[in-house]
Protein backbone atom coordinates (compact mmCIF):
# COMPACT_ATOMS: atom_id res chain seq x y z
CA UNK A 1 0.00 0.00 0.00
CA UNK A 2 1.45 3.43 -0.30
CA UNK A 3 -0.30 6.91 0.66
CA UNK A 4 -2.18 9.15 -1.20
CA UNK A 5 0.11 12.20 -2.04
CA UNK A 6 -2.94 14.45 -2.11
CA UNK A 7 -4.40 13.07 1.59
CA UNK A 8 -0.79 13.64 2.72
CA UNK A 9 -1.07 17.17 1.28
CA UNK A 10 -4.39 18.31 2.93
CA UNK A 11 -3.15 18.10 6.37
CA UNK A 12 0.00 20.55 5.33
CA UNK A 13 -2.80 22.78 3.71
CA UNK A 14 -5.52 22.73 6.12
CA UNK A 15 -3.45 25.61 8.09
CA UNK A 16 -5.26 28.97 7.39
CA UNK A 17 -2.37 30.73 5.65
CA UNK A 18 -1.64 28.60 2.87
CA UNK A 19 -3.55 29.41 -0.09
CA UNK A 20 -3.85 25.39 -1.48
CA UNK A 21 -4.43 25.17 -5.28
CA UNK A 22 -3.57 21.38 -4.26
CA UNK A 23 -7.16 19.97 -3.31
CA UNK A 24 -9.58 18.60 -5.58
CA UNK A 25 -12.34 20.31 -3.28
CA UNK A 26 -15.98 21.99 -4.46
CA UNK A 27 -17.01 25.02 -2.74
CA UNK A 28 -19.42 23.83 -0.28
CA UNK A 29 -19.91 27.39 1.05
CA UNK A 30 -22.28 27.70 -2.33
CA UNK A 31 -24.94 25.40 -0.94
CA UNK A 32 -27.14 27.11 1.01
CA UNK A 33 -27.24 26.74 4.47
CA UNK A 34 -30.60 27.49 4.89
CA UNK A 35 -31.87 24.71 2.06
CA UNK A 36 -29.31 22.17 3.97
CA UNK A 37 -30.90 22.80 7.08
CA UNK A 38 -34.58 22.51 5.86
CA UNK A 39 -34.10 19.04 4.21
CA UNK A 40 -32.36 17.56 7.24
CA UNK A 41 -35.48 18.43 9.39
CA UNK A 42 -37.89 17.18 7.10
CA UNK A 43 -35.88 13.58 7.13
CA UNK A 44 -35.68 14.10 11.14
CA UNK A 45 -39.23 14.80 11.36
CA UNK A 46 -41.05 12.12 8.53
CA UNK A 47 -38.05 9.13 8.22
CA UNK A 48 -36.22 8.97 11.48
CA UNK A 49 -36.40 5.53 12.30
CA UNK A 50 -35.75 4.84 8.26
CA UNK A 51 -33.08 6.94 8.03
CA UNK A 52 -30.96 6.35 10.94
CA UNK A 53 -31.08 2.24 10.26
CA UNK A 54 -29.24 0.11 7.99
CA UNK A 55 -30.22 -0.04 3.90
CA UNK A 56 -29.68 -2.68 1.16
CA UNK A 57 -26.27 -3.06 -0.02
CA UNK A 58 -26.99 -1.95 -3.23
CA UNK A 59 -28.41 1.01 -2.41
CA UNK A 60 -32.19 1.71 -2.14
CA UNK A 61 -33.81 2.40 -5.20
CA UNK A 62 -34.97 6.09 -5.04
CA UNK A 63 -31.38 6.48 -4.95
CA UNK A 64 -30.79 4.23 -7.99
CA UNK A 65 -33.48 6.20 -9.68
CA UNK A 66 -31.93 9.74 -8.73
CA UNK A 67 -28.67 8.42 -10.10
CA UNK A 68 -30.21 7.31 -13.45
CA UNK A 69 -32.02 10.86 -13.27
CA UNK A 70 -28.14 12.26 -13.02
CA UNK A 71 -26.89 10.10 -15.98
CA UNK A 72 -29.53 10.77 -18.59
CA UNK A 73 -28.70 13.99 -18.39
CA UNK A 74 -25.65 13.21 -20.17
CA UNK A 75 -27.56 10.42 -22.28
CA UNK A 76 -27.40 7.51 -20.23
CA UNK A 77 -30.15 5.20 -18.93
CA UNK A 78 -29.23 2.30 -17.09
CA UNK A 79 -31.58 -0.44 -15.65
CA UNK A 80 -32.06 0.40 -12.06
CA UNK A 81 -30.25 -3.28 -11.58
CA UNK A 82 -27.27 -2.55 -12.70
CA UNK A 83 -26.67 0.25 -10.65
CA UNK A 84 -24.91 0.15 -7.21
CA UNK A 85 -24.65 2.72 -4.53
CA UNK A 86 -21.72 3.00 -3.25
CA UNK A 87 -19.38 5.40 -0.78
CA UNK A 88 -18.22 7.84 -3.44
CA UNK A 89 -16.51 7.01 -6.75
CA UNK A 90 -13.68 6.65 -4.65
CA UNK A 91 -15.53 3.08 -3.13
CA UNK A 92 -16.15 2.19 -6.59
CA UNK A 93 -13.10 1.67 -7.94
CA UNK A 94 -11.68 0.22 -5.28
CA UNK A 95 -14.47 -2.56 -5.43
CA UNK A 96 -14.22 -2.75 -9.37
CA UNK A 97 -10.11 -3.18 -8.83
CA UNK A 98 -11.12 -5.90 -5.63
CA UNK A 99 -13.85 -7.57 -8.09
CA UNK A 100 -11.47 -7.74 -10.87
CA UNK A 101 -7.88 -7.59 -10.19
CA UNK A 102 -5.42 -10.70 -8.69
CA UNK A 103 -1.73 -9.88 -7.80
CA UNK A 104 0.15 -9.11 -11.02
CA UNK A 105 -2.71 -8.35 -12.98
CA UNK A 106 -2.62 -5.90 -15.83
CA UNK A 107 -4.57 -2.82 -15.69
CA UNK A 108 -3.85 0.36 -18.04
CA UNK A 109 -4.64 4.15 -17.03
CA UNK A 110 -3.62 7.36 -18.74
CA UNK A 111 -0.52 8.93 -18.25
CA UNK A 112 -1.03 10.83 -16.14
CA UNK A 113 -4.03 9.28 -13.95
CA UNK A 114 -6.14 9.89 -11.27
CA UNK A 115 -3.56 10.53 -8.17
CA UNK A 116 -6.60 8.83 -5.80
CA UNK A 117 -6.62 5.75 -8.12
CA UNK A 118 -2.20 5.55 -7.79
CA UNK A 119 -3.11 3.52 -4.31
CA UNK A 120 -6.03 1.49 -5.44
CA UNK A 121 -4.53 -0.01 -8.07
CA UNK A 122 -1.35 -1.06 -6.38
CA UNK A 123 -3.46 -2.42 -3.21
CA UNK A 124 -4.37 -4.89 -5.14
CA UNK A 125 -0.83 -5.46 -6.39
CA UNK A 126 -1.85 -4.46 -9.88
CA UNK A 127 0.66 -4.11 -12.89
CA UNK A 128 -0.13 -1.18 -14.19
CA UNK A 129 0.25 0.36 -17.61
CA UNK A 130 0.06 3.96 -18.25
CA UNK A 131 -0.49 5.54 -21.80
CA UNK A 132 0.54 9.14 -22.60
CA UNK A 133 -2.14 11.42 -23.33
CA UNK A 134 -2.02 14.93 -25.71
CA UNK A 135 -4.90 17.70 -25.76
CA UNK A 136 -7.37 15.34 -26.81
CA UNK A 137 -7.43 12.87 -24.33
CA UNK A 138 -5.63 8.97 -24.05
CA UNK A 139 -3.61 8.37 -27.11
CA UNK A 140 -5.64 5.07 -28.67
CA UNK A 141 -2.51 4.63 -31.46
CA UNK A 142 -0.33 4.14 -27.92
CA UNK A 143 -2.86 2.16 -26.54
CA UNK A 144 -2.83 -0.29 -29.40
CA UNK A 145 0.59 -0.55 -29.33
CA UNK A 146 0.49 -1.41 -25.57
CA UNK A 147 -2.14 -4.29 -25.82
CA UNK A 148 -0.17 -5.67 -28.70
CA UNK A 149 2.97 -5.88 -26.48
CA UNK A 150 1.16 -7.47 -23.31
CA UNK A 151 -0.82 -9.81 -25.84
CA UNK A 152 2.74 -11.19 -27.11
CA UNK A 153 3.99 -11.05 -23.59
CA UNK A 154 0.00 -13.49 -23.19
CA UNK A 155 -1.03 -11.41 -21.34
CA UNK A 156 -4.15 -9.11 -21.22
CA UNK A 157 -5.67 -6.32 -18.78
CA UNK A 158 -8.11 -6.82 -16.60
CA UNK A 159 -9.34 -3.12 -17.78
CA UNK A 160 -8.42 0.44 -19.00
CA UNK A 161 -8.98 2.57 -16.34
CA UNK A 162 -10.20 6.00 -17.78
CA UNK A 163 -11.54 9.50 -16.74
CA UNK A 164 -12.61 10.67 -20.24
CA UNK A 165 -14.64 14.35 -19.38
CA UNK A 166 -11.94 17.02 -17.96
CA UNK A 167 -9.38 14.99 -16.59
CA UNK A 168 -8.33 14.54 -12.99
CA UNK A 169 -5.26 15.52 -12.96
CA UNK A 170 -4.82 16.77 -16.64
CA UNK A 171 -8.12 18.83 -17.41
CA UNK A 172 -8.12 17.79 -20.63
CA UNK A 173 -11.29 15.42 -22.88
CA UNK A 174 -11.21 12.66 -24.92
CA UNK A 175 -12.05 13.28 -28.64
CA UNK A 176 -15.18 12.13 -29.70
CA UNK A 177 -13.51 10.28 -32.20
CA UNK A 178 -11.11 8.54 -29.68
CA UNK A 179 -14.16 7.45 -27.61
CA UNK A 180 -15.19 6.02 -30.61
CA UNK A 181 -12.03 4.01 -31.18
CA UNK A 182 -11.67 3.42 -27.33
CA UNK A 183 -14.95 1.71 -27.46
CA UNK A 184 -14.09 -0.07 -30.45
CA UNK A 185 -10.68 -1.92 -29.43
CA UNK A 186 -12.50 -2.90 -25.95
CA UNK A 187 -15.09 -4.48 -28.18
CA UNK A 188 -12.61 -6.02 -30.28
CA UNK A 189 -9.60 -7.17 -27.62
CA UNK A 190 -12.88 -8.15 -25.34
CA UNK A 191 -11.14 -5.91 -22.66
CA UNK A 192 -13.24 -3.74 -19.98
CA UNK A 193 -13.55 -0.13 -19.91
CA UNK A 194 -13.51 1.86 -16.44
CA UNK A 195 -15.62 4.73 -17.06
CA UNK A 196 -15.14 7.91 -14.19
CA UNK A 197 -16.93 10.61 -14.64
CA UNK A 198 -17.20 12.98 -12.32
CA UNK A 199 -16.70 16.32 -14.22
CA UNK A 200 -18.94 15.48 -17.06
CA UNK A 201 -21.62 18.08 -15.97
CA UNK A 202 -18.71 20.66 -14.94
CA UNK A 203 -18.47 22.12 -19.02
CA UNK A 204 -17.96 25.44 -18.98
CA UNK A 205 -17.79 26.12 -22.81
CA UNK A 206 -18.08 23.47 -26.00
CA UNK A 207 -20.45 21.10 -26.76
CA UNK A 208 -20.91 18.01 -24.88
CA UNK A 209 -18.93 14.73 -25.98
CA UNK A 210 -21.19 11.35 -25.34
CA UNK A 211 -19.72 9.17 -22.28
CA UNK A 212 -18.11 5.97 -23.26
CA UNK A 213 -20.95 4.12 -21.77
CA UNK A 214 -23.34 5.57 -23.97
CA UNK A 215 -21.80 4.94 -27.05
CA UNK A 216 -20.71 0.98 -26.15
CA UNK A 217 -24.19 0.37 -24.25
CA UNK A 218 -22.75 -0.61 -21.11
CA UNK A 219 -21.46 -3.93 -22.66
CA UNK A 220 -18.12 -3.24 -21.87
CA UNK A 221 -18.03 -0.05 -19.90
CA UNK A 222 -18.46 -0.02 -16.43
CA UNK A 223 -19.40 3.49 -15.00
CA UNK A 224 -18.08 5.15 -12.07
CA UNK A 225 -20.13 8.45 -10.83
CA UNK A 226 -20.35 10.67 -7.73
CA UNK A 227 -22.27 12.98 -6.50
CA UNK A 228 -19.04 14.68 -4.93
CA UNK A 229 -18.63 17.10 -7.22
CA UNK A 230 -21.86 18.68 -8.51
CA UNK A 231 -23.49 18.66 -4.46
CA UNK A 232 -20.93 17.14 -2.17
CA UNK A 233 -18.05 15.47 -1.37
CA UNK A 234 -19.37 15.55 2.65
CA UNK A 235 -22.26 12.90 1.69
CA UNK A 236 -19.95 10.26 0.34
CA UNK A 237 -21.97 9.13 -2.40
CA UNK A 238 -21.43 7.59 -5.67
CA UNK A 239 -22.15 4.80 -7.74
CA UNK A 240 -21.17 2.18 -10.20
CA UNK A 241 -23.14 1.33 -13.28
CA UNK A 242 -21.93 -2.74 -14.31
CA UNK A 243 -22.56 -5.80 -16.19
CA UNK A 244 -24.56 -8.16 -14.03
CA UNK A 245 -21.71 -11.02 -13.17
CA UNK A 246 -19.43 -8.12 -12.38
CA UNK A 247 -22.33 -5.87 -10.18
CA UNK A 248 -22.90 -9.27 -8.54
CA UNK A 249 -19.02 -9.88 -7.40
CA UNK A 250 -18.94 -6.14 -6.90
CA UNK A 251 -21.81 -6.18 -3.98
CA UNK A 252 -20.47 -9.57 -2.25
CA UNK A 253 -17.22 -7.23 -2.10
CA UNK A 254 -19.43 -4.16 -0.63
CA UNK A 255 -20.91 -6.43 1.69
CA UNK A 256 -17.65 -7.38 3.10
CA UNK A 257 -15.90 -3.77 3.15
CA UNK A 258 -18.86 -1.12 4.66
CA UNK A 259 -22.59 -3.26 4.30
CA UNK A 260 -24.32 -0.87 2.34
CA UNK A 261 -23.74 3.15 1.34
CA UNK A 262 -24.95 6.13 4.27
CA UNK A 263 -28.45 5.74 4.16
CA UNK A 264 -28.55 9.42 6.20
CA UNK A 265 -26.52 10.35 3.26
CA UNK A 266 -28.90 8.55 0.77
CA UNK A 267 -31.79 9.85 2.19
CA UNK A 268 -30.53 13.50 2.12
CA UNK A 269 -29.82 13.06 -1.39
CA UNK A 270 -33.48 11.69 -2.20
CA UNK A 271 -34.44 15.22 -0.88
CA UNK A 272 -32.26 17.06 -2.70
CA UNK A 273 -33.06 15.82 -5.99
CA UNK A 274 -36.71 15.58 -4.88
CA UNK A 275 -36.69 19.27 -4.78
CA UNK A 276 -36.39 18.96 -8.10
CA UNK A 277 -33.74 22.25 -8.18
CA UNK A 278 -30.58 20.18 -9.01
CA UNK A 279 -29.93 21.34 -12.47
CA UNK A 280 -30.04 25.24 -11.08
CA UNK A 281 -27.50 24.80 -8.29
CA UNK A 282 -25.22 22.76 -11.34
CA UNK A 283 -25.21 26.04 -13.42
CA UNK A 284 -24.40 28.15 -10.76
CA UNK A 285 -21.58 26.18 -10.05
CA UNK A 286 -20.37 26.34 -13.98
CA UNK A 287 -21.22 30.04 -13.52
CA UNK A 288 -18.40 30.38 -10.72
CA UNK A 289 -15.92 27.34 -11.41
CA UNK A 290 -15.82 29.18 -15.45
CA UNK A 291 -14.84 32.62 -13.44
CA UNK A 292 -12.62 31.22 -11.40
CA UNK A 293 -10.49 28.97 -14.44
CA UNK A 294 -10.41 31.74 -16.38
CA UNK A 295 -8.91 34.03 -13.37
CA UNK A 296 -6.32 30.82 -13.47
CA UNK A 297 -5.29 31.02 -16.95
CA UNK A 298 -5.06 34.91 -16.73
CA UNK A 299 -2.34 34.44 -14.01
CA UNK A 300 -0.98 32.00 -15.17
CA UNK A 301 -0.19 33.91 -18.36
CA UNK A 302 0.77 37.04 -16.15
CA UNK A 303 2.86 35.00 -13.19
CA UNK A 304 4.66 32.12 -15.04
CA UNK A 305 7.56 32.59 -16.91
CA UNK A 306 7.50 31.44 -20.69
CA UNK A 307 9.56 28.21 -20.46
CA UNK A 308 6.13 26.79 -18.69
CA UNK A 309 3.05 25.37 -20.61
CA UNK A 310 -0.37 24.24 -19.11
CA UNK A 311 -3.53 23.00 -20.45
CA UNK A 312 -6.62 25.28 -21.15
CA UNK A 313 -9.69 22.56 -19.30
CA UNK A 314 -12.97 23.14 -20.94
CA UNK A 315 -14.45 22.03 -17.41
CA UNK A 316 -13.65 20.24 -14.27
CA UNK A 317 -11.51 21.37 -11.36
CA UNK A 318 -7.93 20.75 -12.87
CA UNK A 319 -5.33 22.86 -14.44
CA UNK A 320 -1.76 21.22 -15.58
CA UNK A 321 1.04 22.93 -15.70
CA UNK A 322 4.68 21.83 -17.14
CA UNK A 323 7.46 23.07 -16.56
CA UNK A 324 11.09 23.10 -17.86
CA UNK A 325 12.35 18.99 -17.50
CA UNK A 326 15.04 20.27 -14.97
CA UNK A 327 12.71 21.56 -12.60
CA UNK A 328 11.26 18.91 -9.85
CA UNK A 329 7.59 20.01 -8.82
CA UNK A 330 8.19 17.95 -5.42
CA UNK A 331 11.27 19.96 -4.47
CA UNK A 332 9.43 22.62 -5.59
CA UNK A 333 6.73 22.24 -3.43
CA UNK A 334 8.94 22.67 -0.08
CA UNK A 335 9.51 25.90 -1.60
CA UNK A 336 6.29 26.80 -2.26
CA UNK A 337 4.81 26.00 0.98
CA UNK A 338 7.67 28.02 2.76
CA UNK A 339 5.54 30.67 0.62
CA UNK A 340 2.00 29.45 1.64
CA UNK A 341 0.80 28.26 -1.16
CA UNK A 342 0.32 24.79 -2.38
CA UNK A 343 -0.08 22.18 -5.39
CA UNK A 344 -0.15 19.00 -6.29
CA UNK A 345 3.43 17.77 -7.59
CA UNK A 346 3.25 16.01 -11.23
CA UNK A 347 4.54 12.50 -10.09
CA UNK A 348 1.63 11.66 -7.87
CA UNK A 349 -0.22 11.29 -11.02
CA UNK A 350 2.33 8.03 -12.38
CA UNK A 351 2.42 4.69 -10.59
CA UNK A 352 6.17 4.94 -10.84
CA UNK A 353 6.52 8.09 -9.08
CA UNK A 354 9.21 9.58 -11.55
CA UNK A 355 7.76 9.86 -14.31
CA UNK A 356 6.01 13.79 -14.61
CA UNK A 357 8.35 15.48 -11.79
CA UNK A 358 8.05 18.57 -13.84
CA UNK A 359 4.40 19.23 -13.63
CA UNK A 360 2.26 20.02 -11.26
CA UNK A 361 -1.92 19.89 -11.06
CA UNK A 362 -3.08 23.34 -10.33
CA UNK A 363 -7.37 23.58 -8.54
CA UNK A 364 -9.66 26.29 -9.37
CA UNK A 365 -12.40 25.76 -7.89
CA UNK A 366 -12.18 25.30 -3.84
CA UNK A 367 -10.26 29.32 -4.10
CA UNK A 368 -11.62 32.67 -4.73
CA UNK A 369 -10.59 34.54 -7.54
CA UNK A 370 -8.16 36.96 -5.69
CA UNK A 371 -6.65 33.94 -3.66
CA UNK A 372 -6.09 31.79 -7.16
CA UNK A 373 -4.46 35.10 -8.81
CA UNK A 374 -1.85 35.27 -5.45
CA UNK A 375 -1.53 31.69 -4.97
CA UNK A 376 -0.36 31.63 -8.90
CA UNK A 377 1.79 34.60 -8.36
CA UNK A 378 3.60 33.05 -5.23
CA UNK A 379 4.29 30.20 -6.84
CA UNK A 380 5.49 32.13 -10.33
CA UNK A 381 7.71 33.68 -8.36
CA UNK A 382 9.73 30.34 -6.89
CA UNK A 383 9.31 28.80 -10.52
CA UNK A 384 10.73 31.62 -12.05
CA UNK A 385 13.84 31.89 -9.10
CA UNK A 386 14.21 28.39 -10.66
CA UNK A 387 14.34 28.98 -14.45
CA UNK A 388 16.78 31.82 -13.45
CA UNK A 389 18.89 30.19 -11.37
CA UNK A 390 19.22 27.33 -13.91
CA UNK A 391 20.04 29.52 -16.90
CA UNK A 392 22.34 31.37 -14.97
CA UNK A 393 24.05 28.54 -14.25
CA UNK A 394 24.47 26.66 -17.28
CA UNK A 395 23.88 29.91 -19.76
CA UNK A 396 21.14 28.18 -21.49
CA UNK A 397 17.80 30.11 -22.53
CA UNK A 398 15.61 26.59 -23.23
CA UNK A 399 12.09 27.63 -24.63
CA UNK A 400 9.14 24.90 -24.56
CA UNK A 401 8.98 22.02 -27.19
CA UNK A 402 5.29 22.56 -27.51
CA UNK A 403 3.56 26.48 -28.26
CA UNK A 404 2.60 28.40 -25.43
CA UNK A 405 -1.44 28.15 -24.34
CA UNK A 406 -3.88 28.43 -26.99
CA UNK A 407 -5.81 32.04 -27.69
CA UNK A 408 -8.45 29.52 -28.94
CA UNK A 409 -9.44 25.91 -28.63
CA UNK A 410 -10.23 24.06 -25.49
CA UNK A 411 -6.43 22.89 -24.63
CA UNK A 412 -3.01 22.53 -25.55
CA UNK A 413 -1.15 19.77 -26.19
CA UNK A 414 0.61 18.10 -23.49
CA UNK A 415 4.26 17.72 -23.77
CA UNK A 416 4.75 14.32 -23.90
CA UNK A 417 5.69 12.64 -20.35
CA UNK A 418 9.75 12.23 -19.93
CA UNK A 419 10.68 8.72 -19.83
CA UNK A 420 13.31 7.65 -17.02
CA UNK A 421 15.62 4.85 -18.22
C1 LIG B 1 -11.39 11.13 -11.27
C2 LIG B 1 -11.91 10.97 -9.89
N1 LIG B 1 -12.43 9.78 -9.53
C3 LIG B 1 -12.91 9.59 -8.29
C4 LIG B 1 -12.87 10.59 -7.35
C5 LIG B 1 -13.39 10.28 -5.96
O1 LIG B 1 -14.48 11.04 -5.65
P1 LIG B 1 -15.49 10.68 -4.48
O2 LIG B 1 -15.00 9.47 -3.76
O3 LIG B 1 -15.54 11.88 -3.61
O4 LIG B 1 -16.78 10.41 -5.17
C6 LIG B 1 -12.33 11.83 -7.68
C7 LIG B 1 -12.23 12.90 -6.67
O5 LIG B 1 -11.56 13.86 -6.81
C8 LIG B 1 -11.85 12.02 -8.98
O6 LIG B 1 -11.33 13.17 -9.38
Amino acid sequence: MRSSAMRDLMAITARPEVISLAGGLPDTSTFPPATFAAQMTRIAQESAAEALQYGPTEGFDATKSAVRMVMDAEGMSPDLDDIIVTTGGQQALDLIAKTLVDPGDVVICEAPTYPGAVPVFSSYEADTHQVAIDGDGMRIDELEATCERLQAEGRRPKFIYSVPSFQNPAGVTLSLERRRRLVELARRRQILLVEDNPYGLLRYEGEPVPPLYQLDGGDYVIYVGTLSKILSPGIRIGWAVAPPPVMEKIALGKQATDLCTSTLAQYFALEYFGAGRWREYIDSLREIYRSRRDAMLEALERNFPRQATWTRPGGGLFVWATLPDYIDTSDLLAKALRENVAFVPGAAAYVDGRRGINSMRLNFSSSTEDEIREGVRRIGVVVSEQVELYETITSEHRLPESPGPASSGEVVPLRPPRRED
